[in-house]
């Protein structure tokens, strides 16, 4: 197909020449299948922090390509990924994301009840029939987690997490990210734009002096964000933060200091900003070829409440990607337009087409990237 064929060949070029994909890959039918086919099936795919399941029972529901899974914590302590889906006539179980306060999974269409390890415990007015329990229960899948970070993956042959991101843990590990255990819960939204259109907008920090003149440009410019290093497995940026809490006499004086972050992202689906003392990450899932679901949350090393002012700053903000990302969604549809080329503040970007390019088309162009880098 010529639109796939248009993909490949855009990830193959290294910064510089690179372009912004066809715009048809962010509304085509067929470019969708391709991603669930080659990406949310077969790699691993960030859920949420541990600390967002730290009790037994506590549960998180996602779908992948097509697949509802709830990722829940058992009362043994492990967290399990099981299908969402009952095994008597398919209703989905699980919606959301909360607590199973009776440590049981039942059905809310005919009440059939699982363990939270996924066996089949209860099936009311049997009537006759003995219902084999030992036959209906729900399927597991992988999950591994890694520095905090929950991970499942519908493919059974998947590399190891920690192979999959390796080089990343000595960004995470000065940060020993378990020991950020105060979360402040979870937020999706949908979004009317591809779900590459919101991955590529959280991975860059060119749109700040543009998009988010009066929230984050204030606060962390454009002028202060850096590459750091990164491949078709993963990418990590920086950036400076002005932190007027840290003196109160800086504060007083309108002498703030600066601060340091970190943007990693580990593709297809997990973006997040590090900063000394809390993580603020987001995910994105597809759930059509013009629709994503979009989730923000927060992990901190210290207890935290956020005050007002704080929230309505993130709500501003995250409204405006939304709605910059909306309206890039309506550019997509041009036949006539196409997509120009990419500045080095968009390298994080490039990256994310080179993991496009290596799940989609099995090819990995990051050496060919490093060598024309230089
Ligand atoms: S579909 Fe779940 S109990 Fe019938
Ligand atoms: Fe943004």
């Amino acid at each position: 197909m010529a639109l796939l064929e248009a993909i490949q060949q855009v990830a193959k070029h290294p910064i510089g020449e690179a372009e912004a994909l066809p715009f048809g890959s962010y509304h085509s039918p067929e470019v969708y299948a391709a991603e669930q086919a080659s990406m949310f099936s077969r790699d691993w795919v960030f859920v949420c922090f541990e600390a967002d399941l730290p009790t037994p029972g506590d549960y998180q529901t996602l779908t992948l390509a097509g697949e509802p899974i709830a990722v829940v914590r058992g009362q043994d302590g492990e967290l399990r990924a099981l299908s969402n889906v009952c095994r008597h006539r398919g209703a989905v179980l699980l919606t959301g994301s909360g607590n199973l306060d009776t440590h049981k999974i039942s059905c809310p269409y005919h009440a059939w009840t699982y363990s939270d390890e996924g066996s089949l415990k209860g099936v009311p007015y049997p009537g006759s029939v003995k219902v084999n329990k030992d036959a209906h229960c729900l399927p597991h899948f992988k999950l591994a987690s890694m520095l905090g970070l929950v991970f499942v993956c519908l493919n059974d042959d998947v590399p190891p997490l920690q192979e999959r991101f390796k080089g990343l843990e000595k960004y995470y590990s000065s940060y020993e990210v378990d020991s950020f255990r105060y979360t402040s819960g979870i937020v999706s939204e949908h979004w009317q734009a591809n779900w590459k259109l919101a991955m590529e907008n959280f991975l860059e920090g060119y749109h700040f002096f543009a998009v988010h003149k009066q929230t984050v440009e204030q606060a962390a410019p454009t002028n202060k964000v850096y590459y750091v290093e990164g491949h078709a497995d993963w990418s990590i940026t920086g950036g400076k933060q002005k932190d007027y809490a840290r003196t109160l006499l800086g504060m007083i004086q309108g002498k703030e200091e600066e601060v340091e972050y970190l943007t990693i992202c580990m593709p297809p689906n997990f973006v997040a900003l590090l900063y000394e003392d809390y993580i603020s990450w987001v995910r994105a899932l597809p759930t059509g070829p013009v629709t994503c679901e979009v989730t923000f949350g927060t992990v901190s090393r210290h207890p935290y409440q956020a005050s007002k002012s704080e929230l309505s700053f993130s709500e501003k903000f995250f409204t405006e990607d939304r709605e910059i990302c909306e309206r890039v969604q309506q550019g997509m549809s041009s036949q006539r337009s196409k997509g120009g080329q990419l500045v080095e503040l968009e390298r994080a970007v490039v990256d994310f087409h080179q993991y496009l390019a290596k799940q989609m088309f099995g090819e990995d162009y990051s050496e060919f990237y490093r060598n024309n880098e230089r």
